[in-house]
């Protein structure tokens, strides 16, 4: 515990971050954050009540004026000179966030690296944002400007903490809005620090609030506040849902990130041994805590045996423990999360699947206390098991077999989601028809994960809507206004 307050440089008792400064909650109510890999507790944050909220959006209403009066160029400068703070402590970032979320320790140095790669490339499209001109007869001039949409909400899931933070800021702060954040309840840490970081460079003070606390009341009360202009949420569809009911009141506009339920389809003409390394990374990294994670694999009869039976040996050739050991491996995030995924797993077994391997809670003999969970393959699921259809958020994954193209594309569409979707095989006329008949935000052939940073990133149906991610992003925190000027006037 010292360890981490110590690498956090914050106050143990944890205050709000507004206009640059930490300050005293007015509410007495705390929560405690928890390492996972331990279940040691770290320190402990306020439950921010709607007078913190009120300072919060009083300070972001006035941060965000002053950021706008900048010149693009000065709001560039800001933003490179954030990523390079966050680069020269990306070590002890990772730390914080791999103890904060369970995660392993080189997954949490990617994410963190990640997040400055962000910081950069929406750094240099500040200066890059304009309107156009519009020609429409030779009595009339128009064009148009597009203005930042003022004071931004981002609520923040606790499985990639940090970077689903800067994934919405960065674009945000480019379009020359403020932000308030609000960090999960089981992973705020790195984005606490984060704070501190930006008051040690002198980041324009109230341009970044950040306001800890659980959803119910802090989250919901942001989400209600008229003065926020955009929210971007990830998380649950559940909780998603709330959040636009609350923002349907104010006519607040969103991005809702809201999981899946993805596929990976492996054909008989795959190459089968890059196809296994990749969709066990598409399955398993963060322990499959991952929205976009591959969590259905769907397998040409012809490879089935072959495909399962190297999968399940290169789980069974894994190793879990603590983040900080850095294995492939490591916690779940917190228990309520480890009750759903065993409550998920219990009904496999009761419906009289088949577990190939894992299937259960692990006690780690250094950690007893940690929550851990076996990585899991589950195969002959009746069709209509709620495993097929519901997001399990953990590592998890179910097998499913097609005759054919048409019955794997059936099979991949057939969730209420549609965030992301794996194809592997030679046949590259094959994976682009697929491609096209796929319900997703995102479809990647021969391989899963792809370069977060450039590609806009999203879901279609129940995974929510809009894009984050590229130069595009930008789009969601501005506002476009149209002149129209009469030339016939002397
Ligand atoms: P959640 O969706 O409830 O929480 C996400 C964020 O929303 C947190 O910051 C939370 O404090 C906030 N929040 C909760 N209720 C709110 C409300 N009424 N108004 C405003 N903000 C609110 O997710 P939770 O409970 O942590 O996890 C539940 C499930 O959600 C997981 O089992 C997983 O299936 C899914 N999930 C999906 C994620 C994704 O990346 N799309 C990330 C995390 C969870
Ligand atoms: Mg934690």
């Amino acid at each position: 515990m010292k360890a981490l307050i110590e690498a956090l440089n914050l106050p143990e008792d944890n205050k709000l971050f507004i206009d640059g400064a930490w300050v005293q909650s007015n509410s007495p109510h705390r929560y405690s954050v928890i390492d996972p890999g331990t279940s040691i507790p770290l320190m402990s944050n306020a439950i921010a009540c709607a007078d913190d909220i009120e300072k919060a959006v009083h300070s972001s209403t006035q941060g965000q004026q002053n950021w706008q009066e900048l010149t693009p160029s000065e709001r560039a400068l800001c933003l490179f000179d954030l990523a390079r703070a966050l680069e020269e402590c990306l070590q002890e970032f990772a730390t914080v966030e791999a103890i904060d979320t369970g995660k392993p320790y080189s997954e949490a140095q990617g994410d963190i690296q990640v997040c400055i790669d962000f910081l950069r490339f929406y750094a240099g499209l500040c200066d890059k944002i304009h309107g156009e001109t519009i020609p429409i007869d030779p009595t009339q001039m128009s064009f148009t400007i597009k203005e930042p949409v003022g004071v931004t909400l981002h609520i923040i899931p606790w499985n990639f903490p940090l970077f689903t933070c800067i994934r919405g800021i960065a674009p945000a702060l480019a379009a020359g809005c403020s932000v308030i954040i609000k960090p999960s309840e089981h992973a705020p840490a790195s984005i606490l620090k984060f704070a501190q970081l930006t008051a040690e460079i002198n980041f324009p003070s109230g341009v970044i609030n950040v306001i800890t606390g659980f959803g119910l009341p802090t989250g919901e009360l942001l989400c209600q506040h008229p003065a926020i202009k955009h929210i971007t949420f990830t998380g649950s569809k559940k909780t998603g849902t709330q959040v636009l009911k609350c923002a349907a009141n104010n006519m607040t506009t969103c991005t809702m990130e809201l999981g899946g339920k993805s596929p990976a389809i492996v054909f008989g003409d795959a190459d089968i041994d890059s196809a296994v390394e990749d969709v066990f990374v598409a399955s398993f990294l963060n322990s499959g805590q991952v929205c976009s994670c591959a969590s259905r694999i769907i397998l040409d009869r012809s490879i089935k045996n072959v495909f399962s039976e190297k999968l399940t040996s290169k789980v069974a050739n894994s190793d879990m423990g603590h983040g900080m050991t850095d294995r492939q491996f490591a916690a779940i995030n917190n228990q309520t999360q480890l009750d759903k995924i065993e409550t998920f797993v219990n009904q496999a077994i009761q419906e009289g699947a088949e577990i190939l391997i894992g299937g259960k809670r692990h006690i780690d003999p250094e950690h007893p206390n940690g929550l851990y969970f076996l990585p899991t393959i589950i195969d002959n699921l009746p069709p209509d098991s709620a495993l097929l259809t519901q997001e399990i958020f953990g590592p998890v994954i179910c097998l499913q077999t097609f005759e054919d193209e048409e019955q794997a594309v059936c099979l991949a569409n057939n969730s209420e989601f549609g965030l992301q979707a794996g194809i592997y095989t030679r046949d590259v006329t094959r994976a682009l028809r697929i491609s096209k008949k796929i319900d997703a935000g995102q479809v990647n052939i021969n391989q899963y994960y792809t370069s977060e940073v450039y590609i806009p990133f999203g879901g279609n149906k129940s995974s929510g809507f809009g894009r984050e991610c590229g130069a595009g992003a930008v789009e969601n925190y501005l506002k476009i206004k149209a002149t129209s000027i009469n030339l016939n006037i002397e």
